[in-house]
């Protein structure tokens, strides 16, 4: 049974491999996604022939009809502009297990093994109980055999590492769902960075004391377990504090890059719970999503031109999103037929979607847009920042989902350059991804972060419902420039109306 069990993990592995190969390209995602589907449904069922007791599947199969329960009201209750908050609660969710398995590893190791086989029944005979006494002296000596072994000492990290990472996933997680949000009060929630006086001494001092517990609890995990569960539980507590004040620190810009390393860390934390577990499964599932969740996060921060270590210490040399009291000028206004005639008269139109988009649920009138424009002849394409919307590839599985050809949907850097060539871009719901002082102001939260150049085009009409700001919190010099017009209201309703003027 156990060799059916391992062939089943090794074939949930490869699925899973496939998988993430699959959901690298658009045409590929639907075949990907299955084989994560298949490949999950085989370690599921391979878990459960693994249990061997009843008791054990009861637990298994209510845990999983509680899951399954909350899963579905979620996939179905959730909006797409609300995955980001789902994801980040999810990977609080791993944290808090790979926790919870840390400190029961722990406890199993230094309490139970002991203990346990000393439980007698009532009307044992006295030779029975001889028989225990003896299976239990055996155990106490195999444990102490097993406490002063190495394998004890890499277990002994494990748990202590595997506590650790999970902490800092969970509560980092907690306040990652609270920034996404935006509708919690307290000052840890804000999509501003907090910044604490000596904030990256803090968080050094976290780790010199985390890791000099970690030396007392492996000194003491043999010889005085309660002094090493102390430093276990004050290890946590300071692990817990780090993650809030990790990602506390990050803000505005920043924020996809501490989803995917938020992502990443809690693929170490399932990793560290599959070693605890001596479960194989785990450790290569875990190693994975370790790993691309770290790729993805250096791919975006290159993308926005940011400093990988910066970011995962911390927000390391974040300016603090000043208030931007900068006088901008005046804006000017186009009209619903104004839009359509500008449309109509142009060779080539440049769509730039961001979370608006998402918000209004517009993409299907977009798509319904470019139909009628490139019927008439006009070359219409789509130009998507790396972090427009609040996930990655946000944008694409919306336009994707309106069925408009992936042929037409251009990466920033593709499109880039042709603005300059463009007769008009319609900026549907985006605001930071298209902000011009990201190059031009050095003072800007955003300083740096590259952008869709769409000013160079003739004619930027920026489809918003107010002049308010966008996610990072800084006014947009766009908006006032002298080729640019605002087309003022939810972007669905909008681009509705110009498609009935064209
Ligand atoms: P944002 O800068 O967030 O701006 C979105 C704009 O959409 C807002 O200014 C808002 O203006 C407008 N809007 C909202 N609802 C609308 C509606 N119903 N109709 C029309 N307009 C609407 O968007 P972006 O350009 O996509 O930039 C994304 C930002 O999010 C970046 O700062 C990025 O770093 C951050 N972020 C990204 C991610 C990922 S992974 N993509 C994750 C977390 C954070 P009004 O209120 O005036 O309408």
């Amino acid at each position: 049974m156990l060799g059916l069990i391992h062939v089943a993990y090794i074939i949930s592995a490869l699925l899973f491999i496939l998988s993430l190969a699959g959901l690298s390209k658009q045409e590929t995602a639907k075949l990907g996604c299955t084989s994560g589907i298949i490949g999950m449904t085989i370690a599921l069922l391979a878990t459960f022939v693994g249990v061997e007791t009843v008791v054990g599947w009861a637990i298994i199969v209510i845990a999983m009809v509680i899951g399954a329960a909350i899963g579905l009201y979620l996939a179905k209750k959730v909006e797409m502009t609300q995955m980001p908050e789902l994801v980040a609660m999810l990977h609080s969710f791993v944290g808090l297990a790979a926790v919870l398995v840390g400190f029961n590893s722990f406890l199993e190791l230094v309490g139970n093994d002991a203990t346990s086989t000393l439980t007698v029944s009532a009307d044992a005979s006295l030779a029975q109980v001889a028989e225990l006494l003896a299976q239990a002296k055996q155990s106490v000596s195999e444990h102490a055999d097993k406490l002063s072994s190495k394998e004890l000492a890499i277990h002994l990290v494990e748990v202590f590492l595997g506590v650790f990472i999970g902490a800092v996933t969970f509560t980092g997680s907690v306040v990652a769902y609270g920034k996404l949000n935006g509708s919690f009060k307290l000052t840890i929630f804000k999509s501003k960075p907090l910044v604490l006086p000596f904030r990256h001494g803090l968080n050094i001092l976290a780790l010199v004391v985390s890791f000099i517990l970690m030396i007392v609890f492996m000194c003491t995990a043999t010889s005085n377990s309660s002094v090493a569960l102390v430093s276990l539980v004050v290890m946590t507590v300071i692990a817990l504090l780090f993650g809030i004040h990790l990602v506390a620190s990050i803000g505005g810009a920043d924020m996809p890059v501490v989803i995917s390393m938020l992502n990443s860390y809690s693929g170490w934390a399932a990793a560290a719970a599959g070693f605890m577990l001596n479960n194989d499964l785990l450790i290569v599932t875990g190693s994975l999503v370790g790993s691309s969740g770290a790729i993805l996060s250096y791919i975006m921060c290159k993308a926005m031109n940011r400093s990988f270590l910066s970011v995962i210490l911390g927000g390391l040399g974040n300016k603090a999103a000043a208030a931007d009291e900068e006088e901008h000028g005046e804006h000017k206004e186009l009209s619903y037929g104004d839009v359509a005639d500008l449309l109509k008269n142009a060779n080539s139109v440049v769509i730039t979607p961001g979370y608006g988009m998402a918000v209004a649920q517009a993409q299907y009138p977009v798509a319904t847009l470019t139909e009628k424009l490139r019927a008439k002849g006009i070359n219409v394409r789509f130009g998507i920042h790396p972090v427009a919307g609040r996930l990655p590839g946000h944008m694409n599985v919306l336009l994707a989902e309106a069925k408009v050809p992936y042929d037409i949907v251009l990466e920033m850097d593709e499109i880039n350059d042709d603005f300059a060539d463009t007769d008009v871009v319609l900026v549907i719901g985006a605001n930071d991804t298209v902000n011009p002082a990201a190059l031009e102001n050095p003072n800007s939260p955003i300083a740096g972060m590259p952008v869709l150049e769409v000013w160079n085009a003739k004619n930027v009409v920026i489809f918003k419902r107010s002049m308010s700001v966008g996610y990072a919190g800084v006014q947009n010099p766009l908006f006032f420039k002298e080729n640019s017009y605002m087309c003022f209201g939810d972007a669905k309703q909008s681009v509705e109306e110009i498609v009935k003027l064209i």
